[in-house]
This record gives structure tokens, C-alpha cells and sequence, in this order.
């Protein structure tokens, strides 16, 4: 028996999902062969149709079934006619939550054959810009505390409560150190808005000062999060890991995105660093009605994310092979 063999859990989604899936698929089809691992893909119906046939994205006990993968590799969620805020907590936010995919990694670089907005960002300038984003991923703004009450009444209230645990601060923090450590500038940058945010904010300053000290090798400064805006802008260079909260990073890696020229090419993990659960890899751009349906969606989002999904796989010869691959695509200028 082949030991190197994976199950992966195949959600497509909707959208444009549904067709960079299946070409990131046979790109993983054949990096197995070329490598010598087996893959055991199992398909699932997950997403917007099936919520409008069966009132529900997924099976209540969705996110157990995932459990028996290796990992899950999402295409996205979203459709015109249904509500965002239900399609995400019905299925994305469904999965990442009970598997504890709490550190969300978003790479972003300049891609051969890629011309970022930044004027200076041209040529061999354009490797200043090489950044990874680390968001908190399952509590934060996002963490699904909160409701509504009074309806209807000129008083009517909504809260979204965003909930800040020390626990919680300290493993993505920890995360966030370890994955500076590991890249050769050795540089954190963590993210908050601890002069308005006067609790939550301010614990995560606490904890990141004492993970800090874990690190003596690992340099890091503090950023605000709207001052952050104008750094990545004006100075991508002085930036290397950044960590921030669930909505700070998820605001921060658009315009990362959008800097680093497309946000139609951005990957992304949501990782379970421990593996008590599967991690689950997504292209980051999400299911594109507007183009839907008209075989010109780009999958080499789709193909960045199998990148990362290889590498944790700990498959790194096909993680490596395929990252040439597309960046020899990109810079033929093949896109
Ligand atoms: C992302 C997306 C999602 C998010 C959307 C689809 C709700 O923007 O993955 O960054 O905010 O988490
Ligand atoms: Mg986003």
C-alpha cells in the first residue's frame, strides 16, 4: 500500500468553484502521478443549491464528516439570490469554526508576468513585495456572538459581538511568530486598533509582547490598523509576516491582494496547525457570478491553494513543481 496516500474532501461550491475545482484537481491529479502519491478525491454537493433544494448547505453533521479527510480543498460560497451572511455561516464558516481552523494564511507576492498598481513595483522591484497574512480565524469580529432584538421598532438593536480570549490571541500570536521565524527576514508586524479598542486590542498587544520574548531571533513592531493601509501601500518593503484579527486581516489581505496585482490569483489555508482536524484550502476570490458560466474563470488561484494545501500534506517536491508551474505560466504571460 501506498503510504503516501490522501483523502481529500472535494467541496466545489458555487460560482466559479465549480470550474476551478475540477481543473485544480486534474493539476493534482497529475503531480501524484509525477510524484508517486495517490490521491482519494470524494466529491461533495455542498452549497448554494442545495441550501434551496434542502433548506441547508451542507448536513447538520457536515464539518464531523470532514473529519475522516486529510484535507478539504473549497472552492467558494455565495450566490445573487441568497443572502451572504447565510451562505457563509451556512457552509465556509460552518467548517472552519468546529475544525478549529484557527490560523487563516494568505501569501502575497508579486507573480512573475504580474503588474502590481504600485508604480515603483516594476521589474526586479517588484520582489520587494513578498508578504504573508496570518488572520485569526475563528473568533474575533467573526466569532458569531451577537443578535437582534426590538424588530421592527425605531429602537430595534443588533449587536456583533466580537470576542477576544487570551487563548486565542496566544496560538494564532504563536503561529504568527513561528511562521516569521521560518522566513529568512525574520519579521513580524502585528495588527490591531488598540487606541480605540481599548480591551480586546489591548490583550492582544499584551499577548504578543509576552510570545515576543519566546522569539528573541524574530523582529516585530505594532501597527494600527488604518496607519497598516498606508504602510503596505507606501512601503510594502518594510514589511515582511503581518498577524491581525478575523476582520482586520480579512480587510488587509483584499488590498494586499489588490497590490500584489489580482485578487483572481490569491490563495489561501485555514489551517488546524495542530491536525487534531483537517485544514481546508480555498482560492481566495469567491464565486464570481458576473463570470460565471462562461469557461473564463482563472484557476490559478485554484492552483496556489493545492500549492499550500501540498505543502501541508508535507508533499513539497509537487508543492515546489507546481509553484514553477504557475509562475512560469504567469510569467509567460499565458493568463
Ligand atoms: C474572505 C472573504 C470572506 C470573509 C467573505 C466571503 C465573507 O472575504 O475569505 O476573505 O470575509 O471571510
Ligand atoms: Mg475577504
Amino acid at each position: 500500500m501506498n503510504l503516501r496516500n490522501y483523502k481529500i474532501a472535494v467541496v466545489p461550491g458555487d460560482g466559479i468553484g465549480k470550474e476551478v475545482i475540477p481543473a485544480g484537481l486534474q493539476a493534482l491529479e497529475l503531480l501524484a502521478k509525477l510524484e508517486g502519491f495517490s490521491l482519494q478525491p470524494e466529491h461533495f454537493d455542498w452549497g448554494t443549491e442545495r441550501y434551496k433544494r434542502e433548506n441547508a448547505l451542507m448536513p447538520a453533521d457536515g464539518a464531523e464528516k470532514m473529519k475522516q479527510f486529510d484535507a478539504i480543498l473549497f472552492g467558494s460560497v455565495g450566490a445573487p439570490d441568497v443572502p451572504d451572511h447565510l451562505t457563509l455561516w451556512g457552509l465556509r464558516l460552518a467548517i472552519c469554526q468546529p475544525l478549529d481552523q484557527y490560523a487563516n494564511v494568505r501569501p502575497t507576492r508579486i507573480l512573475p508576468g504580474i503588474q502590481s498598481p504600485l508604480r515603483d513595483l516594476t521589474g526586479i522591484n517588484s520582489k520587494l513585495l513578498d508578504w504573508v497574512i496570518v488572520r485569526e480565524n475563528t473568533e474575533g469580529e467573526y466569532a458569531g456572538q451577537g443578535g437582534r432584538s426590538h424588530t421592527g421598532l425605531p429602537i430595534e438593536v443588533a449587536t456583533d459581538v466580537s470576542v477576544f480570549t487570551r487563548a486565542g490571541i496566544e496560538r494564532v500570536m504563536r503561529f504568527a511568530f513561528e511562521l516569521a521565524k521560518s522566513r529568512p527576514r525574520k519579521l513580524l508586524t502585528v495588527v490591531t486598533k488598540s487606541n480605540a479598542q481599548r480591551h480586546g486590542m489591548v490583550l492582544w498587544d499584551e499577548v504578543a509582547n509576552q510570545i515576543s520574548k519566546e522569539y528573541p531571533d524574530v523582529s516585530w513592531d505594532k501597527m494600527l490598523v488604518d496607519a497598516m493601509t498606508v504602510r503596505m501601500t507606501l512601503n510594502p518593503d518594510t514589511i515582511d509576516t503581518i498577524v491581525a484579527t478575523n476582520l482586520h486581516a480579512d480587510i488587509l489581505s483584499d488590498l494586499a491582494a489588490a497590490l500584489a496585482g489580482s485578487i483572481g490569483i490569491a490563495p489561501t489555508a485555514n489551517l488546524n496547525p495542530e491536525r487534531q482536524f483537517p485544514s481546508m484550502f480555498e482560492p481566495i476570490h469567491g464565486s464570481a457570478f458576473d463570470i460565471t458560466g462562461k469557461g473564463i474563470a482563472n484557476p490559478v488561484g485554484t492552483f496556489w491553494t493545492i500549492q499550500m494545501m501540498l505543502e501541508h500534506l508535507g508533499e513539497q517536491a509537487a508543492a515546489d513543481r507546481l509553484m514553477k508551474a504557475i509562475e512560469k505560466v504567469t510569467g509567460d504571460h499565458l493568463l
